[in-house]
């Protein structure tokens, strides 16, 4: 029976899913280093992690048949994605199965920082009574500036409205604004008019450090700000000052540039004791719901791609959508270096096989390509050795039709 293993502990959700999709299922509660991580890998087929297990290209080599990894969290930087497509092995993620709950976070805390309410918490937890308007406001009918318009900047966008507030936003590419949201020209004008402003934005490389002094001082004079994003983005030495002269009234800071790797481990940053300043350890897409979903996504993922060949929403192979064949006997999934000539090449091979073709589907990704075909023929071995033997091929693999068991499944 093929296998997956499953570490640093997925949502359990996720173990039906698989074993629908004929795997044994093993679970490892933590993380794995290189070696233990090779090791563990003798014999399985799937692989499960969250974002502290490496997937390397020595992984990679070591066990170049894997059939596909599914990230069970948003990030992918842990996996060698490149040197996985290299060898075929599909890689999913959860891009947006914690969205609603970053969003949620970011709402409690633009409430909090406008009522600045962590500072009335402390002084009453320190025996201080100190009942005041003073500083405190209503978010209704404030301007909210939210920077990155993409899937958490966007639901945030709806329920900011929801509670009175205008939305402004600034995206670098085209995005479609949300109700009465309005898109601004650029980062100034949305920093300009913001009495919040929350960055929302992704960490490519050059993203980073887009959040200094500059952009500050172009803030409004005691407007807050947030990041629930990424902590490289954001210079926070310079927030630092600003929140001790005045001219930025609250933070709420979830990510940093450099974060303890596991419970206990010491925390150290600029921001810590400072008034109307909340930290959070990246706790934004951290709840219960949001793993549930991961659990549920991730593991459909897999089980699309294992059964039907689907690579939708793969972060490293051409995106195909695909549903299970009810006529096809076989299908064939071809993973191969993107080079010219290689689907006739294919077709002439199952051709001069007498296997006959009934749907195919091309997909390509920078030098990788994704080829499906459905044959609702026979489908002699020597073919699918032909193609596994071409110079292109990364991997072949044959989904079998039930009742038609005869042809050869295995990898190339
Ligand atoms: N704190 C947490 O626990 C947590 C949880 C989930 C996601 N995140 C982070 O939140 C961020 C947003 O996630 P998402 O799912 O909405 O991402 P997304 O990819 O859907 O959206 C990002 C948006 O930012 C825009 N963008 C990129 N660079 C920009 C720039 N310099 N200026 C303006 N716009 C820019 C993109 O065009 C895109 O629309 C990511 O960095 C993600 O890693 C954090």
């Amino acid at each position: 029976m093929a296998r997956a293993l499953l570490l640093e502990n997925p949502h359990p959700d996720a173990d039906p899913i698989l074993a629908d999709a004929g795997f044994e299922v093993v679970r490892h509660a933590g993380a794995m280093e290189e070696d233990e991580l090779i090791e563990a890998l003798e014999g399985v087929d799937l692989l499960g992690i969250r974002s502290t297990t490496h997937v390397t290209e020595r992984v990679l080599a070591a066990h170049p048949g894997l059939t596909a990894i599914g990230a069970f969290c948003i990030g992918t930087n842990q996996i060698d994605l490149r040197a996985a497509a290299r060898r075929g092995i599909a890689v999913f993620n959860a891009p947006f199965s914690n969205t609603r709950s970053v969003v949620e976070l970011a709402v409690a805390e633009i409430i909090a920082l406008t009522r600045r309410l962590t500072v009335r918490d402390k002084a009453l937890h320190g025996g201080v009574w100190d009942k005041t308007a003073s500083g405190s406001h209503e978010v209704r009918g404030r301007t909210l500036g939210i920077v990155g318009y993409g899937n958490i900047g966007t639901q945030l966008s709806v329920v900011a409205e929801a509670l009175g507030m205008r939305v402004v936003f600034f995206d670098t590419a085209e995005k479609l604004a949300l109700g009465n949201a309005h898109r601004m020209g650029s980062l100034a004008e949305v920093l300009a008019v913001s009495d919040v402003v929350t960055l929302h934005v992704d960490g490519r490389a050059g993203n980073a450090g887009m959040f200094g002094r500059e952009q500050f001082e172009q803030m409004k004079h005691g407007a807050s700000f947030l990041n629930l994003s990424r902590g490289f983005l954001v210079d926070y030495s310079v927030l630092r000052e600003k929140i001790l002269d005045g001219s930025i009234s609250g933070a709420a800071v979830d990510v940093f540039p450099s974060e303890p790797r596991k419970n206990g481990d010491p925390f150290d940053s600029e921001l810590r004791g400072l008034p109307n300043v909340i930290l959070t350890p990246h706790v934004g897409g951290s709840t219960q719901e949001a793993q549930e979903n991961i659990g549920h996504f991730v593991a459909n993922k897999l089980s699309k791609y294992v059964r039907a060949g689907s690579t939708d929403l793969s972060v490293n192979l051409p995106r195909l959508t695909l549903q299970p064949s009810d006529a096809a006997r076989y299908r064939v999934a071809f993973v191969h270096r993107n080079t010219p000539g290689v689907l006739a090449l294919v077709n002439q091979t199952f051709a001069e096989h007498g296997a006959n073709i009934e749907g195919q589907i091309l997909g390509t990704l920078g030098e990788i390509g994704y080829v499906v075909t459905d044959i609702g023929s026979e489908l002699p071995r020597e073919a699918i050795e032909a193609v596994r033997e071409m110079e292109d091929t990364l991997r072949l693999r044959v989904m079998v039709r039930p009742g038609y068991e005869d042809a050869d499944g295995g990898e190339a």
